[in-house]
């Protein structure tokens, strides 16, 4: 599996081949039909949003990577008055904060190698036009960059959305991130990678032993930077995953099965091992904790059972109050029970009120944005059923638990 990329070196299997003209063909296939989309794209990045008041492209957000740059999307106003203008009086005056918008970073997909903020402009446009300050990063994508750098890039883009978002008329206490694909994989693993990290060693039981019997939570708790809380995600409202991968290991599998696991980019992205793979899968970090944290004490069971509590509580306090879970059923980049699992795992660790999951008949794997962005000449019937659950996710009013 390890090593550069040396497609001159495989065997010519017949198999091989023919599995992956399909996918070449049915990539090409599915960009002409994306022409209209293209048009679309186009039009809006370079003359509706040009030069307007309520478009901030080329932002710098990791002064480690200036290569790597966001744009703000600023709400679509349906009055008279322009919203950056609106915005800019609401911050100077500090008066009338109902006006702040909720704040939306959306992280692309793209199999970590692919991808860019360039192409999901009219991501943007539909979520500014349902009323959210809208936030698109670049990341650092294969061969630049490795997990790691990736989860550093989301982490400071949402660090930066979170510190930055009221010059834009943005609300830092309604954050919420959304991935599709690829990038759904970076906010969950993101996420959780940071709320982990701070949470209590004690809280894990007595013995270290039972940490270091747990690879992912060995690593994981062993990284010093987070101990102390200035390096730390903000509490966000909600997260929003599209189409997610969320088990490298299973979706290893899959590419296999397709054939293409030799020219993704994933294995190599991930660290090319099978520890590494968990690691780096939401949902394997997530029944690592489960395993370990209920682990029960014999001579102790009461303490054990009050610690667990505490855990959960404390991981609860944490992750992002509210979890949407979205997957079409006829996914096949990305089988559906991707989401499936990774939804369970969070309701075993009684998340339960705060996660949903929504599995959408007939939807395919790129449905979830593709259908969102406006685009008159296609149709597009997953475009209001879409809409719909965002909106409801992100208008729900509760307040933050302290
Ligand atoms: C977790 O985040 C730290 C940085 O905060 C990083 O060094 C580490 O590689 C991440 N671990 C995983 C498993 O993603």
């Amino acid at each position: 599996m390890a090593g550069p990329l040396k497609l001159s070196a495989l065997p010519l299997d017949p198999r091989r081949v023919w599995k992956l003209n399909n996918v070449l063909f049915s990539v090409v296939f599915s960009n002409l039909s994306l022409i209209p989309i293209g048009v679309s794209l186009l039009r809006y990045r370079y003359w509706t949003m040009r030069g307007s008041p309520d478009f901030f492209p080329d932002i710098h957000y990791n002064p480690k990577r200036p290569i790597n740059k966001l744009d703000v999307f600023l709400p679509q106003e349906p009055t008279s008055v322009t919203a950056s203008k609106l915005y800019r009086r609401n911050t100077e005056s500090e008066g009338d904060v109902r006006l702040l918008k909720p704040v939306v970073v959306f992280i692309y997909g793209g199999a970590w190698s692919s991808g860019s903020k360039w192409m999901y402009t009219l991501m943007g446009a539909r979520l500014r036009s349902m009323g959210y300050v809208v936030i698109v990063p670049d990341y650092s994508i294969y061969p630049d960059g490795k997990i790691k750098d990736m989860e550093q890039d989301v982490k400071m883009a949402i660090q930066w959305a979170h510190k930055n978002c009221e010059n834009f008329g943005g609300d830092p206490n309604r954050l919420y991130i959304m991935g599709h694909s690829a990038g759904a994989h970076l906010c969950a693993l993101t996420v959780l990678n940071d709320s982990i990290q701070r949470i209590p060693v004690s809280l894990f039981g007595s013995s270290p032993a039972a940490i270091s019997a747990s690879p992912i939570l060995d690593s994981l708790l062993s990284e010093p930077l987070l101990r102390d809380d200035k390096d730390v995600l903000p509490r966000l409202r909600g997260m929003i995953l599209c189409s997610g991968v969320y088990e490298i290991g299973e979706h290893f599998k899959h590419e296999t099965m397709r054939g293409v696991e030799e020219i993704s980019a994933m294995a190599r992205v991930m660290g090319n091992s099978e520890a590494t793979f968990r690691m780096h899968s939401p949902t394997n970090v997530l029944q690592e904790l489960l395993q370990v944290s209920t682990r029960i004490d014999r001579n102790y069971p009461t303490e054990s059972q009050t610690r667990h509590q505490h855990l959960l509580r404390r991981l609860k306090s944490l992750l992002p109050v509210e979890t949407l879970v979205v997957h079409g059923d006829v996914d096949r980049t990305v089988p559906v029970k991707s989401s499936s699992e990774f939804f369970m795992e969070l309701k075993t660790l009684q998340m339960g009120s705060g996660v949903r999951l929504r599995i959408m008949q007939g939807m395919a794997h790129e449905e979830p944005v593709v259908a969102l962005m406006p685009c008159s000449a296609r149709n597009a019937p997953f475009k209001q059923p879409l809409m719909d659950e965002i909106s409801q996710f992100i208008v729900n009013e509760k307040l933050l638990p302290n």
